[in-house]
């Protein structure tokens, strides 16, 4: 297949084009800077030059491609996602960017698009398991993945099919983790809410083979993480991988100062990703949470 990726130069996008041509797929990356297109010609991506938001570029740019996989984000890191209007980038992607690349895709001829969304949006569940039916929690930081996640059941008509791939929090490689990691090895405290509580996690490289899989799989929405994992494990395993004995935890107040954008990170998912295993034969290559997920850090 041809597969067009926004997106093309994040941690899901680098992760996506390593898997489908490892599938024998062949990837149009959207890009915007000459560095970024040269990054993406190096590794045999077709670059298509241009912006989320600029219809005709992704018009042209689909043509003759058989799915589209929307990957692109503009996630805030660390104290940078405290600030006001943090999440104005993110939330324009996932708002009107979802819309455009639809809109883009049907007017392309192409027939299957692959969102990228998050499980961060379920409700707190405790220690209840949640599948893609459990209850979700939509506030001020969850409602654009739920709208996108709309946009593409609306594209999923007249024979067109929407995948919506709803991953845990990549852990591995990438600039949130990276920033958990320096100040884990600072002995700085780096978990949020309680101990006991559970998260869904994603390994970068099983982003990838998700986004492969999902070129096979009947349409709707699917979890996509590995096992889920304690919230004392996940902040030790970090700690743990930057050469500490244990990690530690942040005070309640700071969760009262970050408001909604902090209580998403807060929720007790124990996320199932079953379903689309089930469906699609996908397994993560990495299951389990464990330090060797930060070894690329630890080198670094
Ligand atoms: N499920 C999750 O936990 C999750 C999901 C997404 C991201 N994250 C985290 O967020 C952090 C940053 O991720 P990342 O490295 O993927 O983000 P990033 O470096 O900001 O990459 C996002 C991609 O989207 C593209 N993009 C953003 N706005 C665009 C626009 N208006 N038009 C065209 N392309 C646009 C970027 O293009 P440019 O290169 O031109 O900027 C880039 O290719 C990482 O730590 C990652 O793990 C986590």
């Amino acid at each position: 297949m041809k597969v067009f990726l926004t997106g093309a130069n994040g941690v899901m996008g680098r992760s996506s084009i390593e898997a489908l041509h490892r599938s024998g797929h062949d990837v149009v990356g959207l890009v915007r800077t000459p560095e970024g297109a040269a990054e993406l010609k190096a590794c045999g991506v077709e670059p298509c030059h241009g912006d989320l938001f600029d219809r005709e570029t992704l018009v042209a740019g689909m043509r003759g491609c058989d799915a589209v996989a929307n990957l692109a984000t503009k996630v805030p890191i660390g104290k940078a996602a405290l600030r006001p209007g943090s999440l104005k980038a993110i939330d324009r992607i996932r708002l009107h960017g979802s819309k455009v690349v639809a809109d883009a895709a049907r007017r392309a001829d192409v027939n299957r698009i692959i969102q990228q969304s998050l499980s961060f949006i379920y409700a707190d569940e405790h220690d209840n398991w949640i599948d893609e039916h459990s209850p979700i929690d939509v506030t001020r930081t969850t409602e654009p993945c739920v709208v996108a996640e709309a946009h593409m059941a609306d594209f999923a008509v007249d024979g067109r099919e929407s995948v919506s791939l709803r991953f845990g929090l990549v852990t591995g490689d990438d600039l949130n983790t990276a920033w958990l990691f320096r100040r884990a090895a600072a002995g700085r405290a780096i978990g949020l809410g309680l101990e006991d509580s559970w998260m869904h996690v994603v390994h970068p490289h099983d982003v990838g083979s998700a986004v492969v899989h999902a070129l096979g799989a009947p349409g709707g929405t699917y979890n996509v993480g590995a096992e889920p994992v304690r919230r004392r494990d996940y902040v030790d395993t970090i700690a743990q991988a930057a050469g500490r004995r244990e990690g530690h935890f942040l005070p309640r107040w700071i969760l009262r100062l970050g408001g909604e954008k902090l209580e998403i990170l807060t929720r007790s998912q124990r996320v199932s990703s079953q379903r689309f295993s089930d469906r699609t034969g996908w397994h993560p290559m990495y299951p389990k949470l464990t330090p060797d997920w930060l070894d690329d850090l630890a080198r670094a």
